[in-house]
């Protein structure tokens, strides 16, 4: 079993000012940006006070938190619980929220006022897949003043629909298509990009390109940042297992092994022990005896005795 070491981070952004969209852009060829999703109140808190630079409330939460086979059912009340949740967790993190299936693709208002409730719920920003085709409701977000990330690559809301889960800019007009796409999303104002799948050469040029961060997910080394699902990391969810996903912890097993052995504890008396119950004060017990003896002889009066002894 993978062990946790719990003792020794030596995170030096522990409780220090919170994360703005600017200073994420400066971390561009300074420092890699850490990127991780959540979708609760109490992942947030730990993910904050580790350091984490920004918390993705992602639509993957309705495979992750949810059970949905895709991240197509998620809905805006559904990711508005789940953005409020983080919000209340987190100090120092930038927060973003993603845009689920059906909130943008309508029309430029209902996109806007979609964004507005996320900002409402505590978020910091949105984030919306897509490229060209999307970039009129990324300028209304941006024009009126909320941040915006990019998602290019593998988009998950649709690119299932058209040829499934595939490594995006394998073929060089696939690649000069995306570096294309990722132009336009910083012209429009995004202040970073999601690049997911995309081959590390592709993403190594759209890297070098743009000025402001890419953050990568399945797409090599030479993106500005990388995102991980939280719970793909804690071995939380084995549904599907893409080949970029590291394991930094097997937290199944240890849920297993401590809820087996809550069950073991209930079923053979172990627990609860003394010192996880509350005692009532001898005094109160024995008027306590006294009232119920008076009760039962009310009710019925050849009822047993009880002890006066609350030890009997
Ligand atoms: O929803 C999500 O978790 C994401 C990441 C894969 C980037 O969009």
């Amino acid at each position: 079993m993978t062990q946790t070491k719990t003792n020794n981070h030596k995170n030096q952004k522990t409780g220090t000012k919170k994360l703005v969209v600017n200073d994420i852009v400066s971390m561009k060829n300074s420092e890699k940006i850490s990127v991780i999703t959540s979708y609760d109140y109490w992942s947030a808190k730990i993910c904050d006070k580790i350091g984490v630079d920004i918390i993705l409330v992602g639509d993957s939460g309705g495979m992750v938190m949810l059970g949905y086979t895709s991240t197509v059912p998620v809905n805006m009340k559904e990711m508005l619980i789940f953005s409020k949740a983080v919000s209340l967790g987190t100090k120092r993190s930038l927060i973003v929220s993603d845009m689920p299936f059906g909130s943008y693709q309508i029309d430029i208002n209902h996109a806007v006022k979609n964004a507005i409730r996320f900002i409402k719920s505590g978020s910091d920003a949105v984030k919306l897949e897509g490229g060209i085709e999307i970039i009129d409701r990324i300028k209304a977000i941006i024009g009126v003043g909320i941040p915006v990330m990019g998602h290019i690559g593998l988009k998950p809301q649709t690119t299932k629909l058209w040829e499934g889960y595939k490594v995006q800019g394998n073929t060089a007009n696939r690649g000069s298509q995306l570096l294309r796409e990722a132009i336009e999303l910083e012209k429009a104002g995004v202040f970073a990009i999601v690049l997911e799948m995309v081959t590390t050469e592709v993403a190594e040029l759209i890297s070098k390109s743009l000025k402001i961060p890419t953050i990568g997910i399945g797409s090599g080394s030479y993106c500005d940042g990388q995102v991980l699902v939280l719970h793909d990391m804690l071995n939380l969810y084995d549904n599907i297992r893409p080949r970029f996903v590291k394991t930094y912890t097997n937290l199944s097993e240890i849920i297993l092994n401590a809820v087996h052995n809550y069950i073991i504890d209930v079923k053979t008396g172990k627990f609860p022990e003394e010192k996880h119950s509350y005692k009532i004060e001898e005094k109160e017990y024995e008027r306590l005896v006294k009232i119920i003896k008076k009760i039962q002889k009310k009710i019925s009066p050849s009822s047993p005795n009880i002890s006066e002894n609350k030890n009997d």
